[in-house]
């Protein structure tokens, strides 16, 4: 749901904070590890074992995986909250580009799922998501490491999810098509 917005803002956000300031790292991005990939068709992982997370996710599928620049990127997602999230609740995105930290910031999540259509407070029990994003075309060719942790008010952990990306000089696509 929510990082899912984030990842994608994150990399589009990423393309224009490039070329702006640069931020000291602090949080590691951890190998991939196969026990802790989110299922479906998509990059993404669990930051660590997500059992006492608010948020279960149980499928997040990304068309096309992994994500091109200049295409619509559509994403597709269910889950299962525990509790309702509501105001105050925040994200902790950092977004690497190689080992340069380009984006590390805060934000307000109930502002940040505006973009995938919801709206808080996101009420618990099932919940599915359902977003096109179009991908700019010009995102600077490389590995991008996106990592997004969130929060309640109370700062109780809903989830922490991490992401690489790499993107080809030219889109990558014509090649990579015909191979997936
Ligand atoms: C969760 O949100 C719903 C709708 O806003 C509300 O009716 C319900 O009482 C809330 N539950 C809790 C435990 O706060």
């Amino acid at each position: 749901m929510k990082f899912l917005t984030v990842a994608a803002s994150a990399l589009l956000a990423s393309s224009v904070s490039a070329r702006s300031s640069l931020f000291g790292s602090s949080i590691e991005v951890a190998p991939f590890d196969e026990a802790l990939k989110v299922p479906g068709d998509n990059p993404l992982q669990h930051c660590k074992d997500p059992k006492d997370d608010i948020l279960d996710l149980e499928s997040v599928d990304l068309s096309p995986n992994p994500p091109k620049p200049g295409k619509t990127l559509t994403i597709t997602a269910t889950g299962t909250l525990s509790q309702n999230v509501t105001k105050g609740a925040t994200v902790h995105l950092q977004v690497k580009y190689g080992l340069i930290t380009i984006v590390k910031q805060t934000a307000d999540l109930c502002e940040t799922v505006k973009n995938v259509d919801l709206k808080c407070p996101i009420e618990k029990g099932e919940m599915t998501l359902e977003k096109d994003v179009d991908l700019p075309k010009e995102i600077p060719p490389g590995k991008y490491h996106v990592i997004a942790d969130v929060y309640t008010k109370d700062e109780d952990k809903v989830t922490c999810l991490t992401a690489t990306v790499e993107f080809k000089r030219g889109g990558g696509s014509v090649v990579h098509q015909g191979l997936k």
